[in-house]
């Protein structure tokens, strides 16, 4: 019954907007429920909203998704969402980088920053057997992931990848892997179709115990004191983004999987 009446309310609602009686607003309610928002439950209204959080980085660190999230989490990154998100991020990114070489910002050496983990790979069939995130990182699982090579590419990254590269961007790849992995990293980087990248910059040995904000602060500081000019930097996480000095735009894709501080 309390169903019926909402939908009544929200036709009278329809009615009344389009007749431009008086403009309608939509109530925020103290206590929303998954009905008020025409959500078919509330796990899957709850962790909506903690995704949005942890895209914007209102969630601050966590360490894993949170139970109630498994399914929902799944779900986005095997749907329509997950591609739809990224390639709206990657349209936008073309559209400034296109806009950013016509009025001669990049100068000489325009340069675009990739981060390679659900960047411009996809571990998907990784988390797809190990819980989604459900379960706390497993260094040992993931390097043996990685050794083998096989993750395929995030279909927008690599689109826009090929773009940047037509409009005559350098691209720098900088990832937390580690130097050890620069083989296997590059062999799963052709596989997935990517090529001609500028560098690849890995993790050395003195990079162990600093932050990935530090870390890749310090690299894009030596790509700019090489002359490069950082356009754009594309990454899953903020602390592929943030730290000085910045890209001049940064575009953060998806990822409500895990956080990397
Ligand atoms: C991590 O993965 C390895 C290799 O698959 C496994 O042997 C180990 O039990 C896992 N560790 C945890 C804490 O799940
Ligand atoms: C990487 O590949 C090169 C040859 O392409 C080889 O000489 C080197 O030992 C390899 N490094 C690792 C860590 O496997």
């Amino acid at each position: 019954m309390r169903r019926i009446l909402l939908v009544l309310a929200a036709a009278a609602a329809v009615v009344v907007a389009v007749a431009g009686a008086e403009p309608v607003l939509r109530q925020v309610t103290d206590v929303p429920t998954a009905v008020s928002w025409g959500v078919s439950d509330a796990d899957a209204l709850f962790c909506d909203s903690w995704r949005l959080s942890v895209e914007t980085a209102n969630a601050g660190p966590w360490r894993t998704v949170p139970a109630r999230c498994g399914a929902s989490v799944r779900a986005y990154m095997e749907g329509e969402r997950y591609a739809s998100d990224s390639a709206v991020a990657a349209a936008e990114s073309l559209a400034f980088a296109a806009q950013a070489l016509a009025s001669g910002e990049g100068g000489a050496m325009p340069a675009w920053v990739f981060d390679v983990d659900e960047t411009l790979l996809s571990n998907a069939p990784y988390y797809a057997v190990s819980g989604w995130g459900l379960q706390e990182f497993n260094e040992t699982s993931f390097d043996a992931w990685v050794d083998v090579a096989k993750a395929p590419a995030l279909p927008s990254s690599l689109k826009l990848y090929n773009e940047l590269q037509g409009l005559g961007f350098h691209i720098i790849l900088l990832t937390g892997r580690s130097e050890l992995q620069r083989n296997a990293t590059e062999d799963n980087l052709l596989f997935a179709g990517y090529n001609s990248w500028e560098k690849l910059i890995l993790r050395r040995i003195s990079d162990i115990g600093k932050t990935a904000v530090q870390y890749k602060s310090e690299r894009r500081a030596a790509m700019e004191a090489e002359g490069f000019k950082i356009l754009g930097n594309s990454g899953d996480q903020w602390s592929d983004l943030i730290g000085l000095p910045m890209a001049t735009r940064s575009f953060k894709l998806p990822n409500p999987m895990y956080f990397i501080s």
